[in-house]
């Protein structure tokens, strides 16, 4: 549900940002993520096979809470569904977009870039919503700013937050969590090393607490 979901983005306070179109590697990196104490995992949809790459995420991981990001029109969101991902998250949102996550049933995580982004999501329903890009827009100052006139809406500040700049991010009262993508590297990928990526992974879980 969509509770329990951020009940864990709650508990483990940083989410994996992965982008790759190889399924196999894909399985490996989510794989050791979890095994590194980050059992929950966005794969972005910013690469042409990455449907399939989370269709086959979700099957071979189903103990990781998989979520698909990069959502950007209703079709992908129908997609994203059909592939069993347990949420989805977009870097932005639009009226018809909103519309269509509402509908779906897929707990649903739109972007914000400010207080009018956040009126539109708030009126679909959504109060939790990822910031983005976090350190463009004003990271935690933003999130401190939005909660005076929207004291009840959580944030995920995702957009070049590093190891170094989280755990001061997560001292701010309404940010829920911050995701990134530093703890997948492509050249670690690339180079097949789930040692490098495992310590990554172990140093943001233990940064987050
Ligand atoms: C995203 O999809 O939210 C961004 O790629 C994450 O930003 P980062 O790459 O700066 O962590």
């Amino acid at each position: 549900t969509k509770q329990s979901i951020i009940s864990q983005l709650a508990q483990l306070r940083v989410l994996p940002i992965l982008v790759t179109d190889d399924v196999g590697q894909a399985i490996r990196c989510v794989t050791t993520l979890a095994e590194h104490g980050l059992p929950a995992v966005e794969i972005t949809l910013r690469t042409p096979n990455a449907m399939n790459v989370l269709r086959e995420v979700v099957k071979a991981c189903p103990t990781v809470t998989v979520g698909a990001g990069t959502i950007l029109t209703p079709a992908q969101l129908d997609a994203v569904k059909e592939t069993g991902a347990a949420f989805g998250i977009s870097p932005g949102i639009t009226p018809v977009l909103a519309k269509a996550a509402a509908e779906s049933g897929l707990p649903y995580f739109p972007g914000v870039g400010g207080a009018s982004d956040l009126m539109l999501a708030l009126e679909h329903g959504f109060d939790v919503v990822k910031l983005f890009p976090s350190d463009i827009v004003g990271g935690i100052k933003m999130a401190k700013a939005l909660g005076g006139p929207f004291p009840d809406v959580r944030f995920c500040l995702t957009g070049g937050v590093t190891v170094e700049s989280m755990p001061q991010l997560l001292q701010q009262s309404n940010v829920l969590c911050v995701g990134g993508s530093w703890m997948c590297p492509a050249g670690l990928i690339a180079a097949n090393d789930w040692a490098a990526i495992g310590a990554l992974a172990a140093q943001a879980a233990a940064a987050a607490k």
